[in-house]
C-alpha cells in the first residue's frame, strides 16, 4: 500500500513545483506519510435487505387467496378473447391500417393539480407512476405499513421507487395496475419548474420529495424519521441537507482547491491532482446538525433557528484524500506545525457581501493519524451531490457538521480560529439563563464535538398499537462525537421507570468500529411486551457511550438561546388500543 502511494506521489512531483509559490519543497517521506491505508468502504446488503420492509410486505404470500382462481379466470377468459380477435384479424387482415394509431383510453385524464389534492387518507391517495395515475388509499388502509408509500402521496412514485428498488418488479407493478383510475395529461408529464434567472437559488438541485423541508431559500430539509432508520447508510437524496446559502455552481474543470499558510507559501490543487495524488481513504460516518431536534428545545421557551425535528442527522460513506496527507504533502510536519493551531476552510457559497461560508477546527484533529479527516469527492461510493458539497467538501468525523465545510475553496494553516460568522457569533452552546441582550459569544468556545445522542424513528408520536399486537416494536439511532463508540442504549415505554436494553446495529458489515473512531451511529431496535391494558405509553430512549457519557433526562435545563445540542432523552408518547378498527 505505502509503495502504492508513494509511486502515485511521485507522479505527481510536479505538483509542488507547479503550485508551490515561495516554497522550498519539502519531499514527503515515509515517516512523514505514516499510514497511507486505504479503508473498504464496502457496504454489503444484509442491513439494506433487512430494511426492505416493503419488499416483504408485498411479497406474493401477501396476495389474497382468490388471486389464483381468478387468475384462472383471466386466462380463460383471455383464451376466448384470443379465439375472437384471432377471428376479426383473418377477417381485416386484406386492408392493414397504413397509419400509426393511438390506442385510445376510457379512463379519464387528470392534471397535476388535480393529482396533488390528494395527498390524504381523507381526500384519497392518488400517486403516479409513468405518466399514469393510481388511486391507492384502499392499497394503504388495507395494507399495515402502507403508509410509508403516503410520503409520495399526491406527487410521483418514481422517486420512492428509486430509493427502494425492490419494487420494481412486476408482481409490484400489477398490483399497482389494480388502482389505476387514468392518466396525467401531456402538459403535466412535461411540466418543468419555470426557474427566474435573477434568483440566486433558480438553479438549486432537484430534492426528493419525501424531504421535509423547513426552509427552501437556503435549502434545508430533513428526512421523514422513520425513513432514517430503513437503511445503516442513509441514501445521498433523503440525507439531510443544511445550506446556509444558494447551492454554488462549481465547474470540476476549473476548480482550485487553494491552500494557505503551508510552511513555503501557498498551493492550488486541480480536482485531478487531488484524486490521483493522494491515496483514497474512505469512512463511514454520521453527520449531525448542532440544531437536530431544536423543535424540542423551542417547546420549552422560544429559540432562534429552524425547527428542526430529530432527522438533522444522516450516516454516509465518504471518500477523499486525508487532509493530513495534504498538509504533510506540502511540508507541514509536526516540527512545523508549532506556530499553528487551526485549519481554516471556506466554502465557495457566497453572501451577497461576497462573503463565504466558513469555518475551522483545530490542527491537531487535522493531522492526526488517526482524526480522518477528508477532503471527499465522493459520498456513497458517487461523485459528491451538489447540496452536500461538490466537487470537495471537508468531513471531519465525530464533529458538529457546521464545521464540515461544502463547496471548498479555500484551506488556511492558521495561528486563528476562522474570523466566520458561523465559528464566532454562532454554534456556540450557552446557560439557560443566558439570553439575547447578555449574551457574549466570544466568552463560549466553538462547538467541534458533539455530546451522546440518541432517537425513536418508530413508531411516530401519536400513533397507536392495538392490545392483541401484545409487543411494540422501537426503532431509532444513537450516536456520539469525538469517535466514542455507543455502548447501550436504554429503552423505557412507561416514561423511564423500567428500563430495557435495545439490540445494537454496528454496521452493514458487521464489523466493530476502532477504538476512538466510532465515527458512525448504531441503529437500535427492541420489542417490548405491552401493558395488559388500553392506556397511553410514553417510550423513552437514552444513550450510553464508552466514556459512560449519558443523555440529560429533560430539556430545560439544557435549554439554550440557539437551541443547539439538543440531546435529552428522546420521548414519543403512543396509545395502546383494544379498539379493533384502530
Ligand atoms: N458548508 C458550506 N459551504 N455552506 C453551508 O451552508 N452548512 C454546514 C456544513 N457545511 C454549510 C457547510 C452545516 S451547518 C451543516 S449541519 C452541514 O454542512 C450539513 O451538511 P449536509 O447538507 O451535507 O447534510
Amino acid at each position: 500500500m505505502y509503495e502504492r502511494a508513494m509511486q502515485c506521489l511521485k507522479h505527481c512531483q510536479g505538483l509542488s513545483q507547479i503550485f508551490l509559490i515561495r516554497t522550498q519543497r519539502s519531499r514527503i517521506s515515509k515517516s512523514s506519510v505514516p499510514s497511507l491505508s486505504v479503508f473498504d468502504g464496502h457496504i454489503s446488503s444484509r442491513w439494506r435487505s433487512s430494511g426492505d420492509y416493503g419488499g416483504r410486505k408485498h411479497s406474493s404470500n401477501r396476495f389474497p387467496r382468490f388471486r389464483f382462481p381468478l387468475a384462472g379466470l383471466v386466462a380463460g377468459t383471455g383464451a376466448v378473447l384470443f379465439y375472437k380477435f384471432h377471428v376479426d384479424k383473418v377477417q381485416w387482415a386484406a386492408t392493414p391500417a397504413q397509419l400509426p394509431v393511438t390506442p385510445t383510453s376510457s379512463l379519464p385524464i387528470y392534471s397535476l393539480e388535480e393529482v396533488t389534492k390528494h395527498r390524504s387518507l381523507e381526500s384519497g391517495v392518488w400517486v403516479t407512476y409513468k405518466g399514469d395515475v393510481y388511486d391507492i388509499t384502499d392499497f394503504v388502509t388495507k395494507h399495515p405499513g402502507g403508509d410509508k408509500i403516503l410520503l409520495a402521496a399526491g406527487g410521483a412514485l418514481e422517486p420512492f421507487w428509486a430509493l427502494y428498488a425492490v419494487h420494481k418488479q412486476d408482481h409490484v407493478l400489477e398490483i399497482l395496475s389494480e388502482y389505476k383510475i387514468g392518466a396525467l395529461n401531456p402538459e403535466s408529464v412535461k411540466k418543468q419548474e419555470i426557474n427566474d434567472p435573477s434568483d440566486p437559488y433558480a438553479a438549486e438541485p432537484t430534492r426528493h420529495p419525501a424531504l421535509q423541508i423547513n426552509n427552501l431559500k437556503p435549502f434545508n430539509a430533513e428526512p421523514p424519521p422513520s425513513m432514517l432508520s430503513d437503511s445503516y447508510i442513509t441514501p445521498s437524496a433523503i440525507f439531510f441537507k443544511r445550506n446556509h446559502l444558494p447551492v454554488p455552481k462549481v465547474d470540476p474543470e476549473s476548480y482550485r482547491l487553494e491552500i494557505e499558510g503551508l510552511p513555503g507559501g501557498v498551493a492550488s490543487l486541480t480536482l485531478k491532482e487531488l484524486k490521483s495524488c493522494f491515496p483514497k481513504h474512505t469512512i463511514t460516518a454520521t453527520l449531525q446538525c448542532a440544531g437536530n431536534r431544536r423543535s424540542e428545545m423551542n417547546k420549552v421557551k422560544q429559540v432562534k433557528g429552524l425547527n428542526w425535528g430529530i432527522a438533522a442527522i444522516s450516516n454516509a460513506t465518504w471518500s477523499g484524500a486525508r487532509l493530513r496527507d495534504v498538509l504533510h504533502y506540502y511540508g507541514f510536519g509536526p516540527e512545523v506545525a508549532s506556530g499553528a493551531q487551526h485549519v481554516q476552510f471556506e466554502g465557495l457559497d457566497k453572501d451577497v457581501t461576497g462573503t463565504p461560508y466558513g469555518a475551522s477546527i483545530p490542527l491537531n484533529k487535522a493531522m492526526s493519524d488517526e482524526g480522518d479527516v477528508l477532503l471527499a469527492y465522493e459520498m456513497n461510493g458517487e461523485d459528491l451531490p451538489l447540496d452536500h458539497g461538490f466537487p470537495v467538501r471537508v468531513v471531519v468525523p465525530g464533529v458538529v457538521g457546521a464545521r464540515n465545510v461544502k463547496w471548498l475553496g479555500k484551506i488556511v494553516v492558521s495561528s486563528e480560529e476562522s474570523k466566520s460568522h458561523w465559528q464566532q457569533n454562532d454554534y456556540k452552546g450557552f446557560s439557560p439563563g443566558t439570553d439575547w441582550d447578555t449574551v457574549d459569544f466570544k466568552s463560549a468556545p466553538a462547538i467541534q464535538e458533539l455530546p451522546i445522542q440518541s432517537a425513536i424513528t418508530h413508531p411516530a408520536e401519536g400513533t397507536s398499537v392495538n392490545l392483541s399486537d401484545e409487543e411494540v416494536t422501537v426503532k431509532g439511532y444513537a450516536w456520539s462525537g469525538g469517535g466514542r463508540e455507543v455502548v447501550r442504549v436504554d429503552i423505557s415505554i412507561d416514561g423511564g421507570n423500567t428500563w430495557h436494553v435495545a439490540k445494537l446495529r454496528t454496521s452493514d458489515d458487521g464489523v466493530p468500529p476502532a477504538v476512538g473512531r466510532a465515527w458512525a451511529w448504531k441503529l437500535w431496535e427492541i420489542n417490548i411486551p405491552l401493558p395488559q391494558k388500553p392506556q397511553e405509553l410514553e417510550i423513552v430512549c437514552k444513550a450510553v457511550d464508552n466514556s459512560y457519557n449519558t443523555q440529560p433526562d429533560t430539556v430545560a435545563p439544557i435549554w439554550n438561546l440557539r437551541g443547539v445540542l439538543s440531546n435529552a432523552w428522546h420521548r414519543v408518547k403512543i396509545k395502546v388500543s383494544d379498539d379493533l378498527s384502530d
